[in-house]
């Protein structure tokens, strides 16, 4: 009785999972949903200025003043920053993200010194493992700014931060700053 009772249940646990099953032709893998551009904005820009802000120095008439991190959410706030800014250059070198969402354009494009849409995607048709290496080099700078977080290393997290300007440096003398040679 206990027998059947357990021979039903997979039995229909069974026709369940039968039923669940994707048709071949649909894809599972990664979907990428939004621009390179966007990903610059959000998921690069965004955590790369908080850990730049976090430490500062203000000199005034009243002497030099260091601001540094120093509570557990402050320090939960960069941690979120650098785990973001850790998995950014994957989301960078993902096969079918467009650079451009339609009708975008890339920021300073009209002002000359950068490139347009257009000379970055040809650039970016040309060499696009120098694009991926570029990203994994941010993501080296990004590593060594989650290793300084999380010892709560300030002064170790201002080193990986420039680390970081000369990663973000690296790639945009390449890819933004005007004019990408195809
Ligand atoms: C692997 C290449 C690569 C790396 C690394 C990279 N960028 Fe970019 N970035 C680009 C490209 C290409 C553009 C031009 C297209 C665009 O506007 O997003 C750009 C544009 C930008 C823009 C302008 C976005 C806009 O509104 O058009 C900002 C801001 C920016 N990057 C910030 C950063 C910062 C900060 C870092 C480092 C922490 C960084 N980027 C690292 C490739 C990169």
């Amino acid at each position: 009785m206990k027998r059947t009772a357990l021979f039903l249940g997979m039995a229909a646990s069974a026709v369940a999972l039968a039923s669940c099953q994707q048709p071949a032709s649909k894809a599972v893998g990664p979907r990428a949903e939004v621009s390179i551009q966007e990903i610059m904005q959000s998921q690069v820009d965004a955590p790369a200025d908080v850990i730049w802000n976090a430490t500062s120095t203000i000199v005034d008439a009243n002497g030099e003043v260091t601001h540094t991190p120093r509570t557990d959410e402050d320090w939960k706030a960069l941690r979120n920053a650098a785990v973001t800014l850790l998995e950014a250059p994957n989301l960078l070198v993902m096969e079918g993200r467009p650079l451009l969402k339609a009708g975008a354009k890339v920021e300073a494009e009209d002002e000359g010194w950068v490139s347009n849409g257009a000379q970055i995607q040809a650039a970016l048709d040309k060499d696009r493992p120098l694009f991926n290496e570029r990203a994994w080099r941010l993501q080296g700078a990004a590593q060594e700014v989650l290793a300084a977080v999380d010892k709560r290393d300030a002064e170790q997290m201002e080193i990986a931060g420039s680390k970081l300007i000369e990663a973000c440096h690296a790639c945009h003398g390449q890819f933004w700053f005007a004019p990408a040679k195809p």
